[in-house]
């Protein structure tokens, strides 16, 4: 059976992409990372220039995949760890990619402390037509730590019963 709920996520070391697969065991959605050619160095520092260079430029990374068909889905989860505030500047190539018109978003994060506040308002903000939710954010290394907290939140928003 095919789902009508899409968990796409960007993720560097590999914190919201475990955020992404929980949300993917408690709702049965279809998981898609979102790939970009852009390279982000490993280590903290040296990417963060780059991030922030980015971020200043309001650079657009070229996305390497594409969502197979994005309008069997309803709910779209997009997830990303915070990078200077915010979302890294590669989902708003996503958000610019597909058309969200009508389709309940809900974003998710991981940060080290950072709330996902900005990207709520930036995915308003971009996403005008879309009926965007209540998103979650988690501490770096809280995901495992969190499933009820997850259970919860995907309650509130109406996504599980
Ligand atoms: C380029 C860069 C910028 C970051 N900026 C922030 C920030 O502004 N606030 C924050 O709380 N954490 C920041 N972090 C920490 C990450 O958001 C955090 O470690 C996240 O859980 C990493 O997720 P990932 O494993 O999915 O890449 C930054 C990390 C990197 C690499």
């Amino acid at each position: 059976m095919t789902s009508n709920i899409l968990i796409a996520y960007f993720s560097h070391w590999g914190h919201s992409k475990e955020f992404a697969e929980a949300i993917q065991k408690l709702t049965g959605g279809d998981l898609f990372e979102i790939k970009t050619s852009q390279f982000y160095p490993e280590e903290h520092d040296p990417c963060s220039i780059q991030a922030h260079k980015e971020q200043l430029a309001d650079f657009r990374p070229e996305l390497i995949n594409q969502v197979p068909d994005m309008d069997q889905y309803d709910t779209v989860f997009i997830g990303h760890p915070i990078w200077w505030y915010r979302e890294p500047m590669v989902i708003r190539s996503f958000w610019e990619a597909y058309d969200f018109s009508g389709k309940t978003v809900i974003p998710f994060a991981t940060s080290g402390d950072v709330g996902i506040e900005n990207t709520e308002k930036d995915t308003k903000e971009f996403l005008p037509t879309a009926n965007v939710k209540k998103g979650m954010r988690l501490e770096t290394h809280a995901v495992a730590s969190s499933t009820g907290q997850i259970r919860e939140w995907l309650k509130k928003d109406g996504v599980i019963k």
